[in-house]
């Protein structure tokens, strides 16, 4: 039977009179892959950072392999941190640093691999992810695909048990996109590991997410398989994955940042 790796327990989160998150439970499993969706600000990215423990809740609590995350000491979450790896939204690759470099250094601050093992670390996954070629450049010497594969063979060089992908194929040709997915996907399949990740790109979370799940108007609306999330009832996943003009997202996503990219992809 499967087995919690994650928990959240009634979580919610607010910033100030701001509340992002209220009430929200949710399991992951080992092994499952979920694709959370939603409109931009609703707190896909902040949900993430509950899940991996870097945020901490208002209210609620967050379960990791059975422990109480903020009931442990320092030490004790660090251990538990170090099963998880994460693709930040903005990738957070080291700009001084060339792209072996990237992948190194986590490397040498939490393992205590030495420094042959590093390196053959650093060239399987930068050839995982195709990028044995740019292994000397820095990231603002390549594209932002590039950068994105290589914010993922960073997270992946920890050899996580638990991966957070946020918003991996922003921003990509829809071609780019579809492989970054095959990559993740394979790279998930082949070390069993537990996969959430946040794409608004409809198509690509249906390729990747055994269950999807909305964050809107601070819930969670755990909607399914891609089958059950298609076929969903309520009115604001109905119009979110269609990407409807009319319905009851419309207000709120008029009245959200024009800057942004509110809704869902589909290409
Ligand atoms: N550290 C923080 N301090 C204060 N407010 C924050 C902080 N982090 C996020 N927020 C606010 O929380 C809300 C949710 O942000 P979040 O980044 O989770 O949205 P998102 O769903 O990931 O959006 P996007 O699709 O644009 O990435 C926003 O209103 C944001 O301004
Ligand atoms: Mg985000």
């Amino acid at each position: 039977m499967a087995s919690p790796v994650l928990e959240l327990k009634s979580v919610s989160l607010s910033f100030g009179e701001n509340k992002i998150l209220s009430d929200v439970s949710l399991v992951i499993n080992q092994g499952d892959v979920l694709v959370l969706m939603g409109p931009s600000g609703h707190g896909k990215s902040c949900l993430l950072k509950l899940l991996a423990g870097l945020l901490a809740p208002t209210r609620g609590e967050l379960i990791v392999e059975g422990h109480n995350f903020f009931s442990l000491t320092e030490i004790e979450r660090d251990v538990l941190r170090r099963k998880m790896g994460m693709l930040f939204q903005k990738n957070a690759l080291f700009d001084s640093l060339t792209s072996a470099e990237n992948i190194g250094f986590p490397l040498n601050e939490t393992t205590t691999l030495s420094n042959i093992e590093i390196e053959k670390r650093i060239s399987r996954f930068l050839t995982a992810v195709g990028l044995a070629e740019a292994r000397d450049r820095y990231p603002d010497e390549i594209s932002g695909g590039m950068q994105k594969r290589l914010g993922i063979a960073r997270a992946l060089a920890l050899d996580p048990q638990i991966i957070f992908y946020d918003d991996p194929t922003a921003g990509l040709d829809p071609i780019t996109s579809r492989k970054i997915m095959e990559l993740i996907i394979s790279l998930a399949r082949e070390q069993g590991t537990t996969v959430v990740a946040v794409t608004n790109d409809m198509n690509r979370a249906y390729q990747l997410g055994h269950k999807l799940a909305m964050v809107v108007d601070g819930e969670l609306i755990v909607t399914g398989t891609p089958e059950e999330t298609k076929q969903h009832k309520d009115p604001r996943v109905h119009q979110f994955i269609r990407g409807d003009l009319k319905g009851p997202l419309t207000a709120m996503l008029e009245s959200a940042d024009q800057n942004h990219d509110s809704g869902a992809r589909h290409d």
